[in-house]
């Protein structure tokens, strides 16, 4: 039997284009963290794109050298390989953001099989809508008058640390009066789910219940060979909420403050009680709203928390100047997700024919925006490859709702801009930094434990962050008194 390669009509020409060499660069070697593979030039010598490049661990590892090519060249860029169109300049990902007739949300794709249909996949009234049951519960008074419930959480994980039957995978070293353990283990992966959990109203006796099935969808995401365990949670987490859905359906429960005084109900109860259109929501759409706030807000905010220490201890200078002025937490958050956040951007389809920057592209076609390229636009953010907590064209002020140019800054891409700006973006950034503050008041001395750690391809420095975030995070610090 003769096998053809169906991808090869979409490739045609590239070798002869990159002539001499070509099988060599198809392999695409690990390059030094910032520098491209030589994928050639044409005959007016502009970088040729492969992009084969997407699928490669080059890629997953290195990629901003990449999306500069394409920013600088190809800021359209036509991937007839996998069949879509990627945008990678700051202005013109916010310009299709905010332009939600041209550029709509739907069909999302592969991951609504375990999530369901959320409303990401929405668009114009029905999408507001949605939005508005629970959007309060993740903003302002809401939260602040929170915030002891967050501080309570994270202390209690901590305090979890110092009990020799934990699982943590603390190890307390009395000799050399150190602590070692892996950050994501010990708090990351757990606090954020936590929080969600409290807002949303999950019984406490069903959280830990509640953090498996977070870990089986999310690892069931994406068509992966985990997908079908991801289905099972999602049906098991559906059984569960109907139940639920019924009980606070007859009797709602509330967040309280600090006084124990109601604040608001927590979200299940709010959308059990909700009407859209004269209908209450039903268990299936509560179920798929759960399933996307609880895989929107675990993984990312896990992510920030990791990513942010990895940054600021690799720039000591900056953390010191962190510790000695708490308000710098915040300018850090921002800017370690402009450096380094995990999602990569957003698709979209066009609803018209349009061409930008010469590209024709025909209605209804796979648009990816990628808001990691756009952070590092340097038409905007200048030497975007440096962690910078003091750069000064960064807006770190209030999260932006309808802008995202303040003050003659731009804020990062992290959180998408226009109409479906991240609603967690609040409450994920009040995690990141008071949990990191609560570590900090816990960490003597602390340092990465640079043994332990994967490296680069030299075998002896760190690992790029790359796409997404780290893994995992080894830390030593002083045992405190
Ligand atoms: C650092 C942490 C986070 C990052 C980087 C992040 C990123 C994003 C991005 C880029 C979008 C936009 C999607 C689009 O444009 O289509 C989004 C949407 C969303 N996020 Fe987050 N997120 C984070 C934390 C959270 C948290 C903590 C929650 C929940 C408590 C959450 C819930 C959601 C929801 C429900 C949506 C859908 C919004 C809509 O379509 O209207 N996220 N997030």
């Amino acid at each position: 039997m003769t096998r053809t390669n169906p991808f090869d009509a979409a490739l045609e020409g590239f070798p002869n284009k990159i002539g001499e060499g070509a099988e060599a660069y198809r392999k695409f070697p690990h390059m030094p963290v910032g520098e491209a593979v030589d994928m050639g030039h044409d005959e007016n010598g502009i970088p040729l794109f492969d992009p084969r490049i997407f699928d490669s661990g080059e890629f997953a590892r290195n990629p901003y050298p990449y999306y500069r090519i394409l920013r600088d060249h190809y800021p359209v860029f036509h991937d007839q390989l996998h069949n879509c169109y990627f945008v990678t300049r700051y202005e013109d990902i916010t310009d299709c953001y905010f332009d939600e007739i041209g550029f709509n949300t739907i069909p999302k794709g592969s991951s609504s099989g375990v999530l369901g249909n959320t409303q990401l996949e929405l668009s114009g009234i029905e999408h507001r809508r949605r939005r508005n049951i629970y959007g309060r519960h993740l903003v302002g008074a809401a939260l602040t008058k929170r915030i002891h419930a967050l501080k309570e959480l994270g202390n209690e994980l901590i305090d979890e640390w110092w009990d020799p039957n934990n699982n943590k995978g603390i190890e307390i070293n009395e000799d050399t009066n150190t602590v070692t353990l892996e950050l994501g283990k010990a708090f990351a992966n757990e606090f954020p789910i936590s929080v969600v959990a409290q807002v949303l109203g999950i019984p406490q006796d069903a959280r830990e219940q509640f953090t498996w099935w977070y870990d089986a969808m999310m690892s069931g995401l994406g068509g992966s060979d985990t997908h079908h365990e991801g289905l099972e949670a999602r049906q098991d987490l559906e059984e569960y909420v109907e139940e639920l859905v019924e009980e606070r359906r007859a009797n709602p429960t509330y967040l309280h403050d600090e006084n124990g005084n109601e604040i608001c109900l927590d979200i299940i109860s709010e959308l059990c009680h909700s009407e859209i259109d004269g209908s209450v929501m039903s268990t299936e759409e509560i179920t798929s709203f759960i399933a996307l706030v609880v895989g929107g807000g675990g993984e990312t905010t896990r992510g920030a928390i990791l990513n942010l220490w990895y940054l600021l201890l690799q720039h000591p200078d900056q953390y010191h100047q962190v510790k000695e002025n708490e308000e710098l937490w915040d300018t850090a958050f921002h800017e370690m997700l402009r450096h380094s956040t995990s999602i990569g951007g957003q698709p979209r389809h066009n609803t018209f024919d349009i061409v930008m920057h010469g590209v024709h592209i025909p209605a209804g076609s796979l648009m990816h925006m990628v808001d990691v390229s756009a952070n590092h636009d340097e038409r905007i953010f200048k030497d975007p490859e440096d962690f910078n907590i003091f750069r000064d064209d960064l807006y770190s002020g209030k999260i932006l709702r309808s802008g995202h140019n303040k003050e003659g800054k731009c804020s990062h891409m992290a959180f998408g801009v226009g109409p479906h700006l991240c609603p967690g973006a609040w409450i994920s950034h009040q995690e990141t930094v008071i949990g990191s503050q609560i570590l900090d008041g816990v960490f003597k001395n602390v340092r990465i434990n640079t043994d332990r750690m994967p490296k680069d391809i030299d075998g002896k420095s760190l690992a790029p962050i790359g796409l997404k975030s780290i893994r995992e995070l080894w830390l030593d610090f002083d045992l405190p008194s």
